[in-house]
This record gives structure tokens, sequence and C-alpha cells, in this order.
């Protein structure tokens, strides 16, 4: 008995190595496992892009870009992309939709993407769906014709063609002329594959099937850790500035621009442990699914989006706002140093000035605190010093004392 569920929580790990039914035919149907490309970063390191049947991959941390064919893959330190949409991640991808009517899980993903890539038979695979705890709190006990109309539903989003619906019936009753029974594992692949659901899942995969490996397991770095607003921008397709605001539970909210429509845009979203984030956002008439992660350590938010039910999307990089740093003290001694003490020292530098002039010394951090007012005066509301400016004190350099005295000589 082969115990493949699929969901996205179970851990059996042996389907290959239990699965009875290998065959040399499954393995000419099935693409073999692929090698991963390895890179060194997160995921949220890098941009993707379908790029005329490529796939475009940036490093937004160097900038430094490199182009991948389909039916490659990538493996980042917390994650994979597979860029076989055809193949056995694609595959994978299109069940959830036929059977589920969602998109998959990474992990869940990543158990099916294993057992194709080991030669798993298909219609094992596809039966596992149907077998699913998933499948049947959703469904229920189906007979052969409300199985199919679950198909129907979950891949065109309508009721059935009487024909279409009664030449498919004829084939899993094992009714039809030709004398052909096709079992329900084979009309579920056969709906997760035809060209309706692949035109369907289409946005989704579009920039490549994110996954997590098998046998990967994701950083268990806590959602509070991303707290914080990264700014940044989407382009592609339409494009504008937009902010994610994470807070300490996982919530995510955003506003954006979108300077193609004019529109302003806003939504909400959600991230994992981990840093995988979804998120949608609308305005103007239209609506964007994002997906992608965030990364502490490096501060940025990447992903790519699509448009709900229309053609069109690209990517997306934010980077976390830097917490706003206020006028410093040792900014200050260092203008007062340079512009100042040549005069205002108990041993002056300038010709001229044998000692302090009006006995103002400026050395210490004591003695400048102590004429914060002072200083204030004369470089800032009169400029009367430095005498003559003789040491070119800049307008930037007066800005700066008197911001950091109006913020209370921090
Ligand atoms: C080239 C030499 C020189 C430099 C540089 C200089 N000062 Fe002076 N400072 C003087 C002289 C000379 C006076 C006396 C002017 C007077 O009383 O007419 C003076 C006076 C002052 C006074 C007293 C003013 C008053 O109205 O009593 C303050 C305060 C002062 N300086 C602060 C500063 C600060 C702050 C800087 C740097 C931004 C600075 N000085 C740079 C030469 C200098």
């Amino acid at each position: 008995m082969l115990s493949l569920a699929a969901c996205g929580g179970n851990n059996d790990t042996s389907i290959a190595a239990k699965s009875p039914t290998r065959t040399a035919a499954a393995a000419a149907i099935q693409a073999a496992a692929l090698p991963e490309v390895n890179l060194p970063g997160y995921r949220s390191q890098y941009t993707i892009v379908a790029s005329g049947g490529n796939f475009l991959v940036t490093d937004i941390t160097t900038g430094q870009t490199a182009t991948y064919t389909a039916g490659q893959r990538l493996r980042m330190l917390d994650g994979g992309v597979a860029f076989d949409l055809a193949g056995n991640a694609g595959q994978s991808f299109r069940l959830y939709q036929a059977a589920f009517d969602r998109a998959p899980d990474v992990w869940g993903l990543g158990f099916y993407i294993n057992a194709y890539d080991n030669g798993v038979v298909p219609d094992v695979i596809s039966q596992s769906f149907i077998d699913s705890q998933e499948f049947s709190s959703k469904y229920g006990s189906l007979d052969n014709a409300a199985f199919l109309t679950v198909l129907y539903n979950n891949v065109l989003h309508r009721a059935p063609d009487q024909g279409g619906y009664d030449f498919n019936l004829s084939y899993l009753n094992g009714t039809n002329p030709t004398g052909t029974t096709v079992t329900r594992a084979q009309m579920l692949r056969f709906f997760a594959d035809s060209a309706e659901n692949v035109s369907l899942t289409e946005p989704s995969t579009r920039n490549g099937i994110e996954y997590l490996p098998w046998g990967m397991t994701l950083p268990e770095t806590p959602v509070a850790t991303y707290v914080g607003k990264y700014d940044g921008n989407f382009g592609g397709t339409e494009g504008g500035p937009v902010s994610f605001t994470f807070n300490a539970n996982g919530g995510i909210t955003l506003t954006a621009h979108n300077n193609v429509s004019g529109a302003d845009m806003s939504g909400t979203g959600t991230v994992a442990n981990g840093g995988k984030l979804t998120a949608q956002m609308s305005g103007g008439g239209r609506t964007i699914n994002l997906t992608g992660s965030v990364n502490a350590a490096t501060g940025y938010v990447t992903g790519s989006w699509t448009f709900a039910g229309a053609a069109g999307g690209g990517v997306v990089v934010a980077i976390k706002a830097a917490v706003p740093v206020g006028p410093q003290f040792s900014q200050v001694k260092a203008i007062i140093t340079q512009r100042c003490v040549p005069c205002h020292s108990v041993k002056p530098t300038i010709p001229g000035y044998p000692v302090a002039p009006n006995g103002i010394r400026l050395d210490t951090e004591q003695e400048i605190r102590n004429r914060a007012g002072q200083i204030y005066a004369v470089t800032v509301q009169s400029q009367f010093m430095p005498y003559l400016n003789q040491t070119g004190m800049t307008q930037e350099e007066r800005d700066y004392i008197g911001q950091w005295f109006n913020a209370g000589t921090p």
C-alpha cells in the first residue's frame, strides 16, 4: 500500500522507495530529475522574470544578471524556483489547481516534484490527490458524474458543456463505444494538463514555480523579525512606487501608486516564519497578486507580481527604510574642531591669535555644550563666526549645527 497523500502535511519521505509501480514506460513520459543551479543567497536577494522563453535572474545586491532556460531549476538558501513549467514542476502545480482549486504550498509542491523526479508513476501521484484528506473533506464521496463536475468547476470555473461532459463521463463509466475505460486518476491528469488549466495557472507560474526542494527546511526566522517599513518599486508591464509595512504578527499592509494607470493601490498580505510572503493590492480597477520573500539580514523584499485574471506582471523590490538618524554630537564636534578650534583653543593654531578670542575655548565636549546657545547664535543666526569665515565653514555645516541645537543638543 502506497502512502502518498496530497497535502501539505505528509512527512512520508519514502514515497519513491515504496512505489511498486515504477516502470520503463513511466520513465519515458517523465522528465529526469533536473540538476539544480545553486545560488548563494536567499530567495529575496533575486528577482526573476520570464523573458523571451528564458528567465532573467538579477541579484539585487550586486546588479548581476544571469539567464536560465526553461527546464532549469535554481536552489537558494531558503527554497527553489523551477523553470520546468512543462515538466515535473508544472505538472505538480497544475494538479493542485485541478484537484483542489488552489495554488500549492511550497512544501507540498516540493513533495510532489520530488515524487515525479524519482519516477513515481503519474497516475499514482494523481490518484494520491484523489485519495487525500483534503479532497474528501472538500468534496465528500463522489460518483463519476460528480467527480467530473468537480474537475470542470476547478479548471473551467463554469458548468460543463453537455457534449464534452457526456463524452468524458462515458470514458469514466466504461460505456464509451471504443470500449476504453479511463480511471479517475487519468481523468484528473487530463484536466490538470489541459490547455484551459495551463492558461488558468499560467499567471502564477510564468516567472518560475517556487517550491521547497524536498529535504530542505525553511529557516525558522519568526515573523516579528521583519517588523518595519520597506520602500521600493514594482515594475514590468506596469509599475510605480510600493511600500510594505510588516507588523509583529506576520500581517502586511501595502500602499502603491501605479504610474501607468495613475491610480493609488492598497492591499494586505501575510508573511510566514522564514520570510515567504503573499499579498494582493488593488486600485484603479486593477488587482495585483504578489509573491516573494523578505530577508531580515539584508532588509530586502523581492518577488514577482501578476495581474489577477489578466496578462501582465513583473518584479518587485523594496528595502527596509532606514530609521532616520538625528544629528550626532560627534559630527558637531568634528565641525567645530575644524572650523572654530583653530582660533578658539587653549592653543590656537591660526597666526595672529596667540590666545582664544574673548577667552572662548571650544576644545572639549563640555566647553562646546556649555556654549551651545552662543554657538547657535553666531554660526546659524548671525553667521558672525567663524570670523571672516577664515576656516571656510559651509552652509550645510551651519544647518547641521542648527538641527543639533533645535533637537535639544543631543
Ligand atoms: C579666525 C579666528 C576665529 C575663528 C575660526 C572663529 N572665531 Fe569666534 N571669534 C573670533 C574673534 C576674533 C572673536 C571676537 C570678535 C569680537 O568680539 O569682535 C570671536 C568671538 C566669538 C564668540 C563670541 C561672540 C560674542 O558676540 O561675544 C563666539 C561665541 C565665537 N567666536 C564662536 C565661534 C565659533 C562657534 C566658531 C566656529 C564656528 C568660531 N567662533 C570661529 C575669531 C574666530
